[in-house]
């Protein structure tokens, strides 16, 4: 699955829908401006297409403020599609609404059915050797347990960790640079769940680099931080930096942005 962590033919998107001024986030810190999210968004999916995958737009759906954040809705894997059950009652009905583009594309779909399960897919990284879930306020232990139980038959093993306090997901403060190096803000790779990766640490005061996406040949980071940049391209990977004010303003990332999967018909 080396390849398969980080190499992808297909990517999901949503486009940002005007009810995203009522985003969940953590701290008010504005309301996001929805043009220059729009315009942020087709960067993104630009740089995504350079790489020569077909990206998906789905329409925006403004009855789910936060549904610009594909990657919660669902794990992609090379074996099949899990549709994931959110954490945040305003998010749960996203899940049902990625579900058929994912059945469109993959013939092994399965589902976390809860009811008390929940999950994100923010909360869950996929390296070259396992898949690490942090235990998070958004993704409780019977939801990792339900995961771990639908993907141990397609040979894949789930490794508990936990999400740092106060930090939305998981990958909030992580990234897979390649199969056995992982990006991560120091006071996530301080609690081991690396030790046994190559890690690259954001700089201080630069954790919100944190959450990047390896795709492809490329590296989607958050625009603005400079050392961070500089760290990852001295560790050999070729950085692209796409605008992030506006997620930011809502918690999300370049992962949050999209499902990145080699789909299996
Ligand atoms: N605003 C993204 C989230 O809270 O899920």
């Amino acid at each position: 699955m080396t390849h398969a962590a980080t190499h992808f033919t297909h990517a999901i998107t949503r486009r940002p829908a005007p009810s995203i001024i009522a985003g969940l986030r953590a701290v008010d810190i504005g309301s996001p401006d929805l043009a220059l999210m729009q315009a942020h968004h087709a960067d993104y999916i630009a740089a995504l297409r350079a790489t020569g995958a077909t990206v998906i737009e789905l329409p925006a759906l403004d009855a789910y403020p936060d549904s610009v954040f594909v990657e919660d809705t669902a794990l992609c894997l090379p074996q099949g599609a899990v549709i994931m059950r959110p954490g945040a009652p305003s998010r749960l009905g996203e899940a049902a609404e990625m579900a058929p583009h994912l059945a469109a594309l993959y013939g092994n779909i399965v589902t976390i059915t809860g009811p008390d399960s929940f999950i994100e897919g923010g909360d869950i990284l996929v390296t070259g050797t396992e898949i690490l879930v942090g235990r998070s306020a958004r993704t409780n232990a019977a939801g990792i347990a339900e995961l771990t139980a639908l993907v141990a038959p397609w040979g894949h093993t789930v490794r508990e960790v936990h999400t740092p306090p106060g930090v939305l997901h998981f990958k909030t403060d992580c990234s897979l640079l390649d199969a056995r190096t992982i990006l991560a803000t120091p006071r996530l790779a301080a609690s081991g769940c690396f030790d046994d990766y190559f890690v690259v640490h954001t700089a201080q005061g630069e954790e919100a680099a944190a959450n990047a996406i390896r795709f492809n040949d490329v590296v989607l980071m958050a625009q603005g931080f400079a050392a961070t940049r500089a760290a990852v391209e001295s560790a050999g990977y070729t950085v692209v930096e796409i605008g992030n004010s506006e997620c930011a303003k809502l918690d999300g990332g370049m992962s949050c942005l999209s499902l990145r999967f080699t789909p299996k018909p």
